[in-house]
Parts: C-alpha cells; structure tokens; sequence
C-alpha cells in the first residue's frame, strides 16, 4: 500500500454518503493478496475493478502478514471493508484460543455455574511449551501410555506436528534444567502445545477424518455470525492405527499431507461434502442423534467466538471467514482442533473449486459493498446466520400436526444448499434503482 494513510478510501462520484442512504455502489475497487479463488471471485464480481499495490481501494482480501504490516498505518474511510480483524490471532493461533478458552470457560464457572462451564470443554487438554512444561509433565505423568500430539502454535498444513509418548521426545522444550549448555546457549525453541491427542477418532471405512467447517464474523460487538452450509470431510488415505504414531498419513487429515500419500488419487481426493457425511451419520445413527450432534458443533462455533469476544479489536472495517476443524470422536462427540483465519481456498478439485466460489460470493453478498442487503436477512445464500447478540431461531410453524410453533437453531450445516435460489428471492434488482 503506497504513501500509508492514502491508499484506503473510496472517493467516487457517489461517495459515503449515497452509500449510506442505501444506493448502490457503481464500481469498488479491491486489492487482493492471494492468487486464488478469491482473485477469480473478485475479478468477476460485476462492477468491482482491481487496484494495484499502491492504489486506493475500498475492499481488501489481504493476508494476515498484510494486516500485520499495514494496518495500524492505514485510515480507512466509513464504508472501506477488509478481511481481518486485526489480533485475530487471539482466536486462530492455537495457544491463544486455549488460553482464552480456558479463561472463558473459568468466567462462567464464577459468573455462572458448573453445567454453563462443561459447554466448554470440547477441546483437548492442552499446554503451551517451553512456558508450561511442568503443569504438562504433572498431567502427562497422571495418564500413563497416553499418546500427545506436538504441534507448532502459528504453523499449518501439518507442517512441524508430531505424535509422542516418551518424556525425552519432547526434551528440547523442557523450560530449564537437562537441557545441554549447547541447547540452552541457542535460541529459544519454538512455542508449541503440547494436546492431548484424540486416540479414538470415528472411522469410516477404517480411516480417520476431520470436519473443515466455515464460519464468518461480521461484528464482534455485538456478536454477529453466519454459518455456511457447505463444508467438507478430510480423509486421511491410509487405515487408522495407534501402533505407527510417527505415520503422518494415518494421523494427521490436512490435504497438504494427504496429497503427497503415493496412492494419492487427484480424481477421487480425500474429501466428502459435509451433506455427504451427514447423511451417511444419519442412516447409521438416526437423526436425533445426529441433530444433537450439529447442536454440539454450533455450540463449539459459538462458544469459541464468545471466548475471545471481548479480547478482538472490534472494528466495523473488519469481517473474517474462518476455517474450523472440528473431529468427531467414536462417540460422536465432536472437538475442536483449531481454527484458521486463512483457510484453505486454493481448490483440490472442481467440485471443491464451485464450493469454494460459492461461498466466496456468499461472503461478499453479505459484507455488501453494494448496499443490498437491509441488515434484517436471516440467510443469504448458502448462509445462515447463526447468531445475532443471541441466538437466532428459525421458526417452524407445525400447524398441521401440533397446531403450535416451535423454535429451532437457525443453522443447517450440512442440509441442503439451494443458494441459487435464495439469491435470486434476495438480491431482486429493484425497479428503477441502479444496481451493480
Ligand atoms: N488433538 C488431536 N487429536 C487427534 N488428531 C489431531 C489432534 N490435533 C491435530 N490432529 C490432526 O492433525 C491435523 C493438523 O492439526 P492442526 O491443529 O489442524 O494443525 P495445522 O495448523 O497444521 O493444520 C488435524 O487436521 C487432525 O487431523
Ligand atoms: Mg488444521
């Protein structure tokens, strides 16, 4: 971004002002950091033009190095939007979130009671070394044979992570004491956590998988969040095991790791749709288990956020698109391994290329550049807006059996997605006014 404080404004013939009135917009200029799907989304949105670095934009997909450099430098016009709060790490670093999953999960305990505090606990015992060697060793020695997973906090795509059940495999993060003069002499090690790894995964076909699941936050104060509908399952390629923990290919579900497999098929991928899955759980377990199954997920989204609500610079300039991994135990208790502020959007395949486009549109439907929306909309597209300063229900009018309505979670991972449709009811040019 040139000359700092210039290049975030928009300064078009209509101006803030028509935007605000509800006009819509006649042309937004975007800067985008990745050459992905996003680029080709943005690239092809009517009316949207590409700046170069340097030029002045009004929506910027940046990445968090991006953010990390520029934005404390940059003013930013009323109606300028960009794709990240500015510490989302308190939420997407993996000690961060369960330091603050943690303390949340203690305010509840001492505001609330015990039953509010234990919706918390869907996520495995966790420590942060070198800083909590000692609480670790008093827990790891507490559960002998148990097998932890390492992982490093601020990497991804598997990179850096591995299994262990010997003390001395994790010598290097011992805080002081047997670590050589030579060791110690180095830098300091790399912050890890050191988690309790989930040894009864639920398999199908004899393989483990993990959930990437997305959810947007437009407002943290108050809390404003969407739930997408599409989703997918990450298939490790080869059969689940406890007895060869240093094989990445049966622990470890990143696409990352499992494209690199030697019986690694491009055509059939490791990846089912999040549909597919749950009407898979469904015929296997019935749909009442699996519907307080989805109920568990949306907790863990909503808990998750809440648990750093009051720590994220709110910013109405900032949406973020997160990337959870959620895994499901064999009792179908699900938990959360992580989540990411820049999922994944390069695409596997072309199924996952649409998916992917899709909901990139969704996301830009709903920040509305164009000023389409009213601010009332329950759903807009493949979304569903799952929380609003409270929970959102839908309202199921069951006149015809019960005569009465019922309230359910406005949520539909997994359930059909008939975006197309719903757009077209929800973006209706209206007659007369100028729309992009
Ligand atoms: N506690 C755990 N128990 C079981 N499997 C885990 C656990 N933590 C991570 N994994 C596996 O390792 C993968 C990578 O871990 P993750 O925390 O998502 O790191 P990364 O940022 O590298 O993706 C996950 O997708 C999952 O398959
Ligand atoms: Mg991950």
């Amino acid at each position: 971004m040139a000359k700092n404080k210039t290049a975030a404004g928009y300064k078009g013939p209509s101006g803030d002002q028509k935007r605000r009135d509800g006009e819509g917009r006649s042309c937004v200029r975007f800067r985008c950091g990745l050459t992905n799907t996003i680029q080709d989304v943005l690239r092809q949105r009517p009316g949207w033009v590409e700046v170069k670095d340097g030029g002045e934009w009004d929506f910027n997909w940046c990445d968090v190095g991006w953010l990390r450099e520029n934005f404390d430098h940059s003013y930013m016009e009323e109606h300028v939007r960009i794709s990240h709060f500015r510490n989302h790490y308190e939420l997407t670093r993996k000690n961060l979130m369960v330091k603050n999953l943690k303390r949340y999960r203690k305010t509840l305990e001492r505001e609330a009671d015990r039953i509010e505090a234990a919706k918390c606990d869907f996520f495995p015992r966790t420590f942060e070394l070198p800083s909590e060697y000692h609480l670790f060793v008093e827990e790891f020695k507490r559960i002998p044979g148990s097998t932890w997973i390492m992982k490093p906090v601020a990497r991804s795509q598997g990179k850096g992570i591995f299994l262990f059940r010997k003390l001395k495999d994790i010598i290097d993060w011992k805080k002081d004491g047997i670590r050589s003069d030579e060791q110690r002499d180095e830098t300091q090690v790399e912050s890890y956590v050191a988690q309790r790894y989930i040894e009864n995964p639920y398999l199908i076909s004899g393989r483990k998988f993990d959930l990437r699941v997305y959810v947007l936050v437009t407002s943290y104060i108050p809390l404003k969040a969407w739930l997408y509908r599409d989703g997918f399952a990450r298939f490790s390629s080869t059969r689940f095991s406890l007895t060869s923990i240093d094989d990445h290919y049966v622990h470890l579900t990143n696409v990352a790791v499992q494209k690199t497999a030697p019986d690694y098929d491009p055509e059939k991928g490791c990846k089912w749709q999040v549909q597919q899955l749950r009407s898979y759980l469904t015929a296997r377990h019935g749909r009442e288990t699996v519907e307080a199954l989805f109920k568990d997920i949306d907790n863990i989204f909503v808990r998750s956020l809440q648990s750093v609500q009051k720590v994220i610079i709110n910013d109405k300039h900032c949406f973020e698109l997160y990337g959870y991994d959620i895994l499901l135990d064999q009792d179908l208790k699900p938990w959360l391994i992580e989540v990411n502020a820049s999922p994944s959007l390069t695409a596997s395949s072309q199924e996952d290329y649409e998916m992917k486009c899709h909901l990139l549109e969704d996301t830009l439907h709903i920040v509305d550049m164009e000023g389409r929306l009213t601010g009332k909309e329950k759903r807009v597209g493949g979304y569903d807006l799952m929380w609003n300063d409270g929970p959102v229900y839908t309202e199921d009018v069951n006149l015809e059996t019960t005569g009465s309505c019922c309230f359910t979670a406005n949520t539909h991972l997994g359930c059909v997605n008939n975006r197309k449709k719903q757009l077209r009811q929800l973006l209706k040019p209206i007659p007369g006014q100028k729309r992009i």
